[in-house]
């Protein structure tokens, strides 16, 4: 059987025990706190899922999202942020948690992190499932990253190509063409 999307790169087990590594340490550097995890979506939906709930039940935790788009329907980033769809509560004086399916150019983090950061929360830090090796970088400091990856373009765990392969369990790298 042709697997779905292109060859596996991480696999379902692989993702999970490192979703449990951060989860663990979130648990750890929030300690007693609060947090406001805010998703940016769509790409981010299936990580935050799992994520939220590897934070130890100690810690008071909103979820919220904002609707980012960068890509349009190809694989190269336009580096072009528009804001679709904006948070539906304030966030000045929280502990905000901004969570990222992948960085590439840096362009979406960098436009959602000012914009929050514009807010006045307590403090705000990033956790991203896949950072992707560019050329292209916007410096963005990153607290959280599931793991580094070449420059190629993957698909699944929340992560698409023209909107389609979010549903798979593990990460492939598209096949060209
Ligand atoms: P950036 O703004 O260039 O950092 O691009 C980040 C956004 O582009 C992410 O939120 C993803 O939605 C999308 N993206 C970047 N690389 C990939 C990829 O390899 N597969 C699917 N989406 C990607
Ligand atoms: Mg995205």
């Amino acid at each position: 059987m042709k697997p779905a999307a292109g060859s596996l790169l991480i696999s379902e087990a692989d993702i999970q025990r490192r979703i449990t590594e951060i989860g663990a340490k979130i648990s750890e550097d929030y300690k007693g706190g609060s947090l406001t995890v805010v998703g940016i979506l769509k790409g981010s939906f299936i990580f935050i899922a799992d994520l939220i709930r590897r934070i130890d039940p100690s810690i008071l935790v909103e979820v919220e999202f904002i609707t980012a788009s960068s890509y349009g329907k190809g694989t190269v980033s336009s580096g072009e942020v528009r804001i679709e769809q904006d948070l539906s509560v304030p966030i000045a004086g929280k502990d905000v948690l901004l969570v990222e399916d992948i960085m590439d150019s840096g362009s979406t983090l960098n436009a959602v992190h000012k914009l929050l950061t514009s807010r006045g929360p307590r403090s705000l830090r990033i956790a991203t499932l896949l950072e992707k090796e560019s050329s292209r970088r916007q410096p963005v400091a990153l607290d959280y990253v599931g793991f580094r990856i070449e420059n190629v373009f993957v698909v699944g765990y929340g992560l698409d190509f023209a909107q389609h392969y979010r549903n798979l369990k593990e990460i492939r790298i598209l096949d060209a063409g």
